[in-house]
């Protein structure tokens, strides 16, 4: 098993109020309160940050939200600052999700923009990669990560690269019930090491954390963590429901 520190993070899309992810919080933090060896995040929507940070004070869950502009501040009506962010008391971002690429006009550049924006406020940035169906099936996953990798990290200097977490999504995989086998994971995620230590210094690349995400469940994480390059989960579905997180969290 890598030494790499895993992370399982719950990404709860446009789901629950305010009021809804309170009952989440006060409900899951005593689920995980005995976790030392991983770390926990919960990503709400933006309206329900505040209150969820305060439920989440001094506990071992983070907080993360589900993006964010590269802008610090101006005439950006909607958009939402890492500065803001961080002052809502997250502590990480996703960046790039296929739903933002394939609903909203993200690219790898907006990609690259906000994960450049992420680093200087003290965010850490997941950044979501993954190929769809049509790429798969005509070979082409590997020269899809390679791109949405490459692009995405582009012009960040080594000790920028810090924290950062990668999400590897096969599109295929989200809320369809269709996990990945953990050998198409795994070669995925090794793909994407070996593609940040050409990129990068090789320590950075062997200390970052790659996250697996695409219809995660109690049932499979195990045998998903049981792999080299896996350090962790990106849920989606499974993260709504505290019972169903508490047990994926501890697999
Ligand atoms: P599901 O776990 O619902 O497949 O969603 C995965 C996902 O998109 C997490 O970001």
């Amino acid at each position: 098993m890598a030494a790499r520190r895993p992370l399982i993070a719950g990404n709860w899309k446009m789901y629950k109020t305010s009021a809804e992810a309170a009952d989440f919080a006060r409900r899951f933090v005593p689920l995980v309160s005995g976790v030392a060896d991983r770390d926990i995040m919960i990503a709400p929507a933006f309206t329900a940050l505040e209150t969820v940070a305060g439920i989440l004070k001094a506990t071992n869950v983070a907080l993360g939200a589900q993006n964010l502009f590269w802008e610090s501040e101006g005439a950006f009506t909607a958009e939402i600052s890492p500065k803001m962010l961080a002052a809502a008391g997250c502590r990480y971002v996703i960046i790039g999700h296929s739903e933002r690429r394939q609903l909203f006009g993200e690219t790898d550049d907006t990609v690259n923009r906000r994960v450049r924006a992420a680093l200087p406020a003290g965010l850490i940035p997941v950044m979501c990669v993954g190929e769809t169906e049509k790429e798969r099936d005509a070979g082409q996953t590997l020269s899809v990560l390679d791109k949405q990798v490459r692009n995405g990290l582009k012009n960040l200097v080594a000790n920028e690269l810090g924290t950062l977490v990668i999400a590897y999504e096969p599109v295929w995989a989200i809320g369809t019930g269709k996990t990945a086998t953990k050998e198409q994971a795994q070669a995925a995620h090794q793909f994407i090491r070996s593609l940040v230590s050409n990129l990068f210094p090789a320590e950075l690349a062997v200390a970052m954390r790659i996250l697996y995400g695409g219809s995660v469940k109690p049932e499979n994480i195990s045998e998903l963590m049981a792999m080299d390059d896996i350090d962790g989960a990106l849920v989606g579905g499974a993260s709504l429901n505290p019972e169903s997180f508490g047990k994926i969290v501890c697999y």
